[in-house]
């Protein structure tokens, strides 16, 4: 079985950076929590786990800490968080990803100026979150056409919209089209990650010329759903696996070539287990 596996699979910069920090934080033989999960992949969180590492999943949960580490992953999260842990004495290991900072920095200082700050994004996502609590005033959701043809700007308000950092590229622009056809005063932010979007085009192309495709991701990563509902409309058999053992592809004899991507929370080991499997076994 001949395999074409993508270039851009797997971690990107931002996720690398932040589990490298988680890594590098044990070292220290401090206490060391994670404000929420670092990525979206239950099985690097587990082996953080056996290292000693404690997942925070709440803000009431982080009021009772007292001492440790807390690092912030790389969604990043509002600024009140940052300044709670700060409040409580705590050390802070900000690993939030440039690109979303350089979001947070724009949120804060256009709706600072003025503007109010519509977010093009999946509402409750924890990026999305974290965006919205750098706003000084209420940030807008907005995900979907119907939700943007229904907005009415409060009275008087210029806009500013920005994306979260793994929304498609194509619906953005979308989305933004009705914005801007009903004229208001707007300042447009693309603020989608390159590295999303080339992961994207480039599994589009390769699911395009296989005969199966495989995308490797974690069941509530929601950049590798996006990057399986584009594979699924290149390709008629595409499966989204979470580890090998999900990998039941029943394939016709006539299929030759499998491309493979993964999404920005899939360790290296992973990929190539994958990689390694259907070279050997299809
Ligand atoms: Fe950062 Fe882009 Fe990854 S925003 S976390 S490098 S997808």
């Amino acid at each position: 079985m001949e395999v074409i596996l993508a270039e851009s699979a797997g971690f990107c910069f931002g996720v690398k950076r932040a589990v490298d920090k988680v890594y590098e934080q044990i070292e220290t033989g401090k206490k060391i929590y994670t404000y929420g999960p670092i990525i979206h992949n239950e099985f690097v969180v587990q082996d953080l786990g056996k290292k000693g590492v404690e997942v925070i999943e709440s803000e009431e949960a982080l009021e009772q800490l007292t001492e440790g580490t807390i690092v912030i992953r790389s969604h990043g999260v509002p600024k009140s968080i940052c300044e709670k842990i700060e409040k409580q004495g705590l050390e802070c290991v900000d690993a939030t990803c440039p690109f979303v900072k350089r979001i947070h920095k724009i949120v804060e200082k256009e709706s600072a100026a003025g503007r109010q700050i519509v977010i093009i994004g999946n509402a409750g996502h924890p990026e999305v979150e974290g965006i919205q609590g750098w706003s000084v005033t209420p940030a807008i959701v907005i995900e979907s056409e119907k939700e943007a043809q229904e907005f009415v700007p409060e009275a008087g308000k210029k806009l500013c919209i920005v994306s979260q950092t793994t929304f498609n590229y194509n619906k953005f622009q979308e989305l933004v089209e009705i914005f801007l056809k009903k004229g208001y005063d707007i300042s447009v932010v693309n603020t989608i990650c390159n590295a999303t979007e080339e992961r994207q085009t480039e599994a589009k192309d390769i699911a395009a010329k296989v005969d199966a495709m495989i995308v490797i991701g974690g069941k509530h990563s929601s950049n590798t759903r996006k990057l399986y509902e584009i594979c699924c409309k290149e390709c008629a058999h595409t499966c989204l696996i979470q580890t090998l053992d999900d990998l039941h592809l029943e394939l016709p004899k006539a299929v030759r070539l499998v491309g493979i991507t993964a999404g920005a929370s899939t360790p290296n080991k992973l990929i190539e287990e994958v990689q390694n499997y259907v070279r050997i076994n299809f």
